[in-house]
């Protein structure tokens, strides 16, 4: 724990009240959405300016206090959990949007800006920000740069990285960087910008970012189609990809559909039970999409591929259809779910899931495995239920022994342990499956650049 002097000079680089030392405050702001760590910071600091934050971390230097950054708290690597009486660096305080660029479609804003309020901004102003997920809500910009934030639109509209023009940033060592300026072209050498997306915080903090915005998609329309089994998504994926520009093409399983229905608050689908559902959206911003999609429907039915389907015919349908896939994640999060969120190419996809699925099943043939996710993107989430009668401790245990063969499989087939989460602390102790030995080397390097003394996120993405 950290010297009482210590955190007396923190508290006079703040406002009065903006460093908490409260058991609540330590719990709340110590973790995120991951459950399997036991907070414990030092104390919760809230800068309100780039000036305070860059105080902060020159006073982390002089005392060599490590420094947890925390948006949302939604992540799911444990890459916001602060558990070793590190300070927390809160940015709930610069959430403001300071500007709209209507000519270069741009937004500033600060890190604090939660993905919803920046979405809603856009909206506002006939524009639109097309990095989506579950947790838009909560999460906060700031904390989507720093896990390089996928979801929902990766397949039409990339990742967090591809909507960031320009960051300033305080570095590791209390410098103020101001990376790209916003320019679409800069030939000007390392485009260092890059490396602090998806650092998780482990190189510096983000104050200011610059975010894109695209134009408002128009009549955005979704269907949902039951698959007689996993290998016929792929086909259909295909199929659709072929004809229609796709905003989306998700896919969850039955087991999935029945603990959304168990709810009572979505509608189902359609009457028709299947092992799997393939979800897809585009914009039928005209009745020669909008037929082209019933025409492609008819085509995957013909095949055997689809069984039945359902295509929204209002907002309200849309709205009800994503709930099957949008809610999937805080539903099963009641079961304590062990989850893993692994990529390959998306040719590989079919091979590579029915891998996993019969290693799975075949060691642990009474856990349930909900699969779901971002399938156009070669996304996959595998989530084990935890019997409701096992200890998290030994249910946790047992699904690390699945880790080591599932990351085999991963790195067979040349993928990611971590496509959309980040590595955090869940993933740190497998890195090795999707990075060599020298590039986590040169990772380190570049670490120890900008953080010579170890104080930024200390022992998320690598031990260091
Ligand atoms: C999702 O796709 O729903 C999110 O990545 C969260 C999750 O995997 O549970
Ligand atoms: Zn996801």
């Amino acid at each position: 724990m950290i010297d009482v002097a210590v955190i007396e000079a923190l508290k006079t680089l703040v406002e009065p009240g903006k460093v908490l030392t409260d058991a609540a405050s330590l719990e709340a702001y110590g973790k995120d959405w991951t459950r399997q760590y036991t907070p414990a910071p030092s104390a919760i600091v809230f800068p309100k300016t780039t000036e305070q934050v860059q105080a902060i971390v020159l006073w982390a230097n002089e005392h060599r206090v490590a420094l947890v950054p925390s948006g949302g708290r939604t992540g799911l690597s444990g890459a916001a959990v602060a558990m070793n009486g590190e300070v927390v660096v809160s940015f709930d305080y610069m959430n403001q949007i300071l500007e709209l660029n209507v000519t270069d479609r741009t937004v500033r804003c600060q890190p604090g800006v939660v993905t919803k309020q920046l979405q809603n901004f856009a909206e506002e102003n006939g524009l639109y920000y097309p990095v989506d997920f579950a947790s838009s809500g909560s999460s906060q910009i700031g904390g989507n740069i720093g896990t390089n934030a996928g979801g929902i639109k990766v397949i039409r509209y990339g990742m967090t990285r591809n909507w960031v023009s320009g960051l300033k940033v305080v570095t590791g060592k209390g410098d103020i960087l101001e990376l790209n300026k916003d320019l679409i072209k800069n030939a000007t050498g390392y485009d260092l910008r890059q490396l602090f997306i998806g650092a998780e915080g482990t190189l510096g903090f983000v104050v200011e970012a610059t975010m894109r915005l695209d134009r408002a998609p128009k009549n955005l329309t979704c269907m949902v189609l039951g698959t007689p089994d996993f290998d016929a998504i792929m086909p259909v994926l295909h199929a659709f990809h072929g004809k229609l520009d796709l905003t989306a093409f998700e896919f969850f399983s039955d087991k999935g559909l029945a603990r959304i229905m168990a709810r009572g608050d979505v509608p189902e689908p359609f009457a028709t039970k299947t092992p799997f559902y393939a979800l897809l959206e585009f914009e039928a911003s005209n009745d020669e999409i909008a037929n082209e999609a019933l025409a492609t429907f008819e085509h995957c039915v013909e095949q055997g591929w689809v069984i039945d389907g359902v295509m929204s015919q209002s907002q309200q349908q849309l709205q009800n259809l994503w709930k099957l896939r949008e809610y999937l994640s805080e539903t099963i999060s009641h079961w304590t779910p062990y989850k893993n969120d692994i990529s390959v190419t998306v040719s590989k996809v079919p091979a590579f899931l029915n891998e996993i699925d019969a290693i799975v099943s075949e060691h642990y043939p009474d856990f349930e495995v909900v699969w779901y996710g971002h399938i156009g993107d070669g996304n996959l989430h595998l989530n084990i239920l935890k019997p409701e009668d096992l200890p998290k401790e030994e249910f946790f245990a047992k699904c690390a022994t699945v880790n080591k063969w599932v990351f085999e499989i991963v790195e067979k087939y040349n993928g990611s342990i971590s496509a959309e989460h980040g590595v955090g602390l869940v993933k740190r102790d497998y890195l090795e499956y999707s990075r060599s030995p020298v590039e986590i080397d040169y990772m380190k390097a570049v670490k120890a650049v900008f953080d010579p003394n170890g104080i930024m996120n200390p022992g998320k993405i690598f031990t260091v």
